[in-house]
């Protein structure tokens, strides 16, 4: 565990008696041993005092646990009825053992699928967790506590907590960004939107779908702020509300992206080819070399993008390692990119070009003829580069995108 420096300790004020208790990790550079962190994060917790209860909503990792006791601590804070957990992941929940040291009073508010969760991974006790279900509410006297089941906003688990006096939503993960800040509320709209969409590219784009049919149902609740539990808070809602409605939406961009690998210098001149083509045809191109691509950058214009085109040689007999893992981590990401190719050389043989489609079986995409070649590239295979180039903007095109 790292140590905790007590002087970072703080609590902000969202309104009277809703505070930020949570801890912010402006050192964390890896999530999940996965996701790069350029800005950090943080884990927010939130108090909520009603006239008669206490809530806390949401834990913190639990490298952090020790800042989140302090601050109730240090707010004076005796009792904590219930602890809403929104979503099982440690991220949010791994600190309740602590605080139910501190609180052993307190009861878990959530849903039965966090239950199972809660038990599997943090060994709870069954009969300390109150479930609830959609739509059911929670007094605090004077404040009352609505939840909204919504599986898949993440795990299968999560939910959203709205405060319905307020008009306070806590939607844990969802509309989160990995950005640690110093400011309770977003400061630049600009510097917030590009994190956000790092993170929705990363951790919410497979969940698309469900995602789109909550949005609706949040705009529904007309909040005056939403406080996830990773970054800052929106008083502005409509910020991300509109930049989540864009994301999710099936609207694509006359963009190209092309992660790639080259080992001698054939490959990136055939995406040196490919990329001058395609911009001389008015199409945005975006090249990732994967030898030093953050995988973050890669998630972002996956977001937005028509059109893959993925660049490696053959190793062997398939895919250099780099492309391969770009691929399968597209593939997991599941964006909603239309249309698909590939380009690059082989020495000897191999099956990259079939194990590259093949990896994308969970991306809907039109495969477009790959431009694949023994050896250096030649004058006939840049070519075939600019006719891939003419296909792509036939079919973006014959997608309105152009
Ligand atoms: Fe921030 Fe899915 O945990």
């Amino acid at each position: 565990m790292q140590e905790q420096n007590a002087d970072t300790m703080v609590t902000h004020e969202l309104k009277p008696g809703v505070l930020w208790v949570g801890a912010t990790d402006f050192d964390r550079r890896m999530f999940d041993e996965l996701i790069p962190l350029p800005n950090g994060t943080s884990y927010n917790s939130f108090l909520i005092q009603g006239s008669e209860k206490t809530a806390l909503i949401d834990t913190v990792d639990p490298t952090k646990e020790f800042e989140l006791v302090a601050n109730l601590v240090k707010l004076g804070i005796n009792r904590i009825d219930y602890i809403v957990i929104n979503h099982a992941e440690q991220d949010h929940s791994g600190s309740l053992p602590m605080v139910l040291e501190f609180f052993p009073d307190a009861t878990i508010v959530t849903n039965a699928k966090c239950r199972e969760f809660l038990i599997d991974l943090l060994h709870l006790p069954f009969d300390k967790i109150q479930i609830i279900g959609d739509r059911e509410t929670l007094s605090l006297g004077d404040r009352t506590l609505e939840f909204l089941i919504t599986p898949w906003t993440h795990w299968p688990e999560t939910q959203l907590t709205f405060l319905q006096e307020d008009r306070i939503l806590f939607p844990c993960d969802l509309f989160g960004a990995h950005f640690a800040s110093s400011d309770l509320f977003v400061k630049s709209e600009m510097e917030i939107y590009q994190s956000a969409k790092r993170y929705y590219g990363e951790i919410m784009m497979p969940f698309r779908n469900s995602i789109r049919g909550y949005i609706e149902k949040v705009k529904a609740l007309n909040p005056e702020m939403i406080a996830p539990s990773h970054g800052p808070v929106y008083n502005t809602p409509r910020i991300i509300l509109d930049a989540y409605t864009e994301w999710t939406s099936d609207d694509v961009k006359n963009e190209v992206i092309i992660p790639y690998v080259s080992m001698h210098g054939s490959t990136q001149k055939m995406v040196d080819h490919l990329a001058g083509a395609l911009i001389e045809r008015g199409i945005t191109v975006k090249p990732f070399n994967l030898t030093r691509t953050d995988i973050g950058e890669l998630s972002i214009a996956l977001v937005d993008a028509a059109t893959i085109v993925v660049g490696t040689p053959t190793v062997i007999f398939g895919p250099h390692p780099e492309a391969f893992y770009a691929t399968y981590l597209a593939n997991l990401l599941k964006p909603k990119v239309r249309f698909a190719s590939v380009i690059g050389s082989y020495g000897w043989g191999g099956k990259t070009v079939e194990t590259i489609v093949k990896m994308l079986d969970h991306v809907k995409v039109e495969v477009l003829e790959p431009v694949y070649v023994k050896g250096a590239a030649d004058e006939a295979t840049l070519i075939a580069l600019d006719r891939l180039a003419d296909d792509i903007l036939a079919r973006h095109k014959a997608a309105g995108l152009v």
